[in-house]
């Protein structure tokens, strides 16, 4: 089903879907320099795209530990507040620099629920402009297998753009 952001009507597939939000990010925050602003626009117009993102936010680095992640914006219910480098999906996505797709939550090693409804989920990296890790972002959602290739390119796309001043 097609959702809106004023009256911008998405189209209903994915890639297309992706595409029309990622211009809609990119309007919103022409000129704006905060992060924190930046972090939860992206949050709420990702999850308000997609009805199966239940949780939709950022883990950011805690500067102070460096190797832990603190609960930044997000949409969703209560999320965890810190997350060790290394431990579930997004401490493993923090630790790898690499972005986690996840079919079945419950196969993954060390995954943390946060919500029991979580049965598939996505982690990618986000990068500030100089390369530095500044945050992971996580996509969870109540279906399975809910995220492939194409939830990757396009939120990896959506992110560098968004903090890494790519593209
Ligand atoms: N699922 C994550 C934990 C964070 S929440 O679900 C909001 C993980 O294993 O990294």
């Amino acid at each position: 089903m097609a959702e809106a952001f004023n009256d911008l009507i998405l189209p209903a597939a994915k890639a297309e879907r992706y595409a029309a939000v990622a211009e809609e990010i990119a309007a919103v925050l022409d000129g704006e320099p905060n992060l924190v602003a930046r972090m939860a626009t992206v949050s709420s117009m990702l999850a308000s795209s997609f009805e199966h993102f239940f949780w939709t936010g950022f883990y950011v680095v805690d500067e102070a530990k460096g190797d832990e992640l603190v609960v930044g914006p997000y949409q969703g219910t209560l999320g965890c507040m810190r997350i060790a480098f290394g431990r579930g999906v997004c401490g493993t996505a923090a630790a790898t620099r690499e972005t986690q797709v996840v079919e079945d939550v419950h196969a993954f090693p060390g995954h943390i629920a946060c919500d029991g409804r979580s049965a598939s989920e996505i982690v990618a990296p986000v990068f500030g402009p100089g390369g530095e890790l500044i945050a992971v972002f996580d996509v969870d959602s109540d279906r399975p297998a809910a995220f492939d290739g194409v939830d990757k390119a396009w939120l990896e796309r959506i992110l560098a753009r968004t903090f890494s001043g790519a593209g």
